[in-house]
């Protein structure tokens, strides 16, 4: 996030009734409300296809509100963020609906309550993305002749490259690129970016930084919710396209991209996909020894007796969707040949946890007689995004006592004091999007080579219909998966206290 100057803007959520709006959405821009980070003129168009005025969506939104931010909700606060806010309604199977929608806000802008400057946010099915966009564009809204006007999509930006590709077309029609903003939420979190600062504002690491010093990376997302009530889009997705595709990958290559030129979106956005571009595709014969898959079977969450995944409500019986992924990956360039990058994530895992854990080499030789081999430890450079925001470095030290014992302690950078709150992730992406800085955003090529790295692998995985592996609820999830280690002796980091 930049201080660039914001305008007056307004800011039009398809979808607000939904749930993205209910729980991020909506507190985060009150939260911005409470700082005072929104422009004075700036409102927020709610629309739905429900039959709401706008005293019941402010009133809807008020208990949304109450309930996300808890101890940080206010009267005062509320109520001048209730004034930014309408709710138009709009179905969009009804004939007719883009042009009264236009003629509701031209009105408006005419009368100068509302700002030309509009950003449009599809908290909608991905299946609607192009329908709205297309509304939007044939009836002049994305036309930016009065004040700018963005797009705003969530993702999954397509279901595997040929859709991304077809979507990707579609908008294009309407939008230039630098309209639009495919938000990846993990962006916005505090550690990942930090990832960027600490690479950056610090010289100590970066000679270390590099294949010559670095044994592996591991970068791991666990969940212990299950699937709640997402089944209809999880069970068609996965965990390989709704973490790994987007997520993962995106700190993968904020690890791995080399300095870019300036910290603008451009140039940070080039450096992110020659990552992506370098990375060695997966073919079908290394298929089994780069890539893991399973699914959650009955088990205990924090002492609860939780369903297996096919019991889940909306599950099919016999699905073959992967709770659970893994994958291994190597970055051919000059930096970081040879080094495996593992990513995994799994729903209805032992705990809820991401983090970056950076495994560094053995030193060249055991100068401590009589230190067992099995006391020496390699160095973690452990970065936790979730839910501790902190980074770590475990080094080894001597045991206090006449023996030479040695044991591992870890260095603590916290990277938030005490009373100092983090900013939601959906906080600073939209203040970033009325703002115009794309820099925390996907560009098109990015999503482009995400889809072609995971591709084969979901579509081996999709014609293959052996029962898959399963692991029991609230477990790390099944320890077939170190089938994709390079070296015996690498065990999957759980965690960021010294093992
Ligand atoms: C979403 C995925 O993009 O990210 C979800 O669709 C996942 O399945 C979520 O649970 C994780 O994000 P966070 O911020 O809750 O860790």
């Amino acid at each position: 996030m930049t201080s660039l100057k914001m305008d007056a803007s307004s800011l039009v959520i398809f979808g607000a009734t939904g749930n993205l709006s209910k729980i991020k959405l909506m507190p985060a821009l009150y939260l911005l409300e409470k700082a005072g980070q929104l422009h004075p003129e700036t409102k927020i168009i709610a629309t739905g296809r429900r039959d709401w005025d706008n005293e019941k969506c402010v009133a809807e939104v008020r208990s949304w509100v109450e309930e996300a931010v808890a101890g940080r909700f206010d009267e005062d606060t509320f109520e001048r963020f209730s004034f930014r806010l309408r709710y138009i309604r709009v179905d969009y199977s009804q004939a007719g609906i883009w042009s009264s929608l236009k003629q509701q806000l031209e009105e408006e802008i005419s009368a100068g309550t509302l700002s030309a400057n509009m950003a449009f946010y599809m908290a909608i099915r991905p299946a609607e993305f192009g329908l709205v966009v297309d509304g939007l564009g044939d009836n002049g809204l994305l036309n930016e002749a009065t004040g700018w006007r963005r797009v705003v999509i969530e993702k999954p930006f397509g279901y595997d490259l040929q859709s991304a590709q077809l979507l990707q077309l579609e908008i294009s029609r309407h939008l230039k690129e630098e309209q639009i903003f495919r938000i990846d939420h993990y962006l916005g979190k505090g550690t990942v970016q930090n990832v960027n600062v600490f690479r950056f504002a610090n010289t100590m690491l970066e000679p270390l930084w590099n294949r010559n010093y670095i044994d592996h990376v591991q970068i791991t997302h666990s969940e212990t919710a299950g699937v709640g009530t997402r089944a209809a889009y999880y069970d068609s997705s996965g965990a390989m396209r709704d973490m790994i595709q987007s997520h993962l990958l995106q700190l993968l290559s904020l690890v791995a991209m080399e300095p870019p030129a300036t910290m603008d979106a451009e140039d940070l956005r080039d450096e992110k996909v020659k990552v992506l571009k370098s990375i060695r595709p997966i073919s079908e014969e290394d298929l089994s020894t780069r890539a893991f898959r399973a699914q959650y079977a009955a088990g205990y969450v924090n002492n609860e007796k939780v369903r297996g995944y096919l019991d889940e409500e909306g599950v099919p019986a016999d699905s073959n969707t992967e709770t659970y992924a893994a994958l291994k990956l190597y970055i051919d360039n000059w930096r970081w040949r040879g080094v495996p990058f593992y990513l995994r994530t799994g729903k209805r895992m032992a705990k809820r946890q991401s983090m970056i854990s950076i495994c560094f080499r053995y030193p060249p030789q055991q100068l401590f007689r009589d230190v067992s081999q099995s006391e020496m430890k390699q160095n973690w450079l452990l970065l936790g995004i979730q839910p501790c925001n902190c980074l770590r470095m475990e080094v080894t030290v001597k045991e206090p006592g006449f023996e030479m014992q040695m044991r591992q302690t870890s260095l603590n950078a916290s990277l938030l004091d005490e009373g100092e709150f983090k900013v939601d992730a959906y906080e600073g992406l939209l203040l970033d999007i009325l703002q115009g800085d794309r820099s925390l955003f996907l560009r098109y090529d990015e999503v482009d080579y995400a889809w072609k790295i995971v591709d084969p692998v979901i579509d081996a995985w999709s014609k293959d219909r052996n029962p898959l592996q399963t692991y029991p609820a609230g477990s790390w999830g099944p320890p077939e998966s170190r089938v994709i280690f390079d070296k015996p002796q690498t065990r999957w980091r759980h965690s960021l206290d010294p093992v």
